[in-house]
């Protein structure tokens, strides 16, 4: 077999998958909703919208109780590794991917954009969702505008979504990494050279996660990140 390096702790791991988990029957709850067709084959409408509903108002919950008491300093590092963008990243967004492999750290410029598009689009979805559902406060332009915000943050949703899911089978030792923690050596170094060389940690934080950091190398000084 061959070598692997530590990548994801157990808390960033369960943090994933709960929410990918949430997201997706938000997101589908919401598409039979949205199309007729699919809503008269699936039926069962008012329990569809409850659980679309109870999705979506738990999509924050594995976020929030990550960052509570002692699991804040499980995720903490790669959060502000998902925070940071370089000018490789900026670079990579503007030309559509053209930045080389050896400008990456532990996240590439997309990782970061899709997990600041979950983040951001996480309150909008909960407070336009919130006035669509307790409306009866709210005056009809208020209702409309969420409506409105809520249907088109939807259609980004399903892009979103099912381009990070395509992205992520293309590439299995990336997608193993996040379901085993551990990914393959080779892979790492051609795809995450800063971080393996230990070029991405973070700010002055101490560097006792072995799981959550390098695998390698630990920059003394700590904070700044070459290609900035
Ligand atoms: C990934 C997150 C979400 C997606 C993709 C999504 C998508 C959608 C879509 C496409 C619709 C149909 C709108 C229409 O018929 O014009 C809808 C309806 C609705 N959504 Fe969401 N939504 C999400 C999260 C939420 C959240 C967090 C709430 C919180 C309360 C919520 C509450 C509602 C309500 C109340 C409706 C109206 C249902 C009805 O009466 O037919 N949604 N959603």
């Amino acid at each position: 077999m061959s070598d692997q390096l530590p990548r994801f702790n157990g808390v960033e791991r369960v943090l994933h998958w709960t929410t990918a988990t949430l997201v997706l029957i938000a997101a589908f709850t919401g598409m039979t909703l949205y199309m007729g067709p699919l809503s008269g084959l699936i039926g069962r409408r008012i329990l569809v919208k409850d659980i679309h509903v109870i999705s979506g108002l738990a999509m924050p919950v594995p976020l929030l109780l990550s960052y509570a008491g002692r699991w804040r300093d499980s995720v903490r590092p790669d959060v502000r590794r998902l925070a940071r963008w370089t000018k490789a990243d900026r670079f990579w967004l503007r030309t559509l991917g053209r930045t080389g492999p050896h400008q990456v750290g532990k996240f590439n410029a997309g990782q970061k954009a899709n997990s600041a598009f979950i983040v951001g689009m996480i309150p909008v979805m909960v407070a336009t969702g919130s006035v669509m559902r307790w409306f009866e406060p709210f005056p009809l332009s208020w209702r409309t505008g969420a409506t409105f915000a809520h249907d088109w943050t939807a259609i980004a949703v399903w892009i979103i979504v099912a381009g990070h899911i395509l992205v992520a089978t293309s590439k299995p030792p990336a997608l193993r990494s996040i379901i085993t923690g551990r990914i393959d050596a080779a892979w790492a170094h051609a795809h995450h050279p800063l971080w393996v060389e230990g070029e991405d940690e973070v700010g002055n934080e101490p560097h006792q996660d072995r799981t959550t950091s390098a695998p390698v190398a630990v920059a003394t000084t700590g904070s700044e990140d070459p290609t900035r």
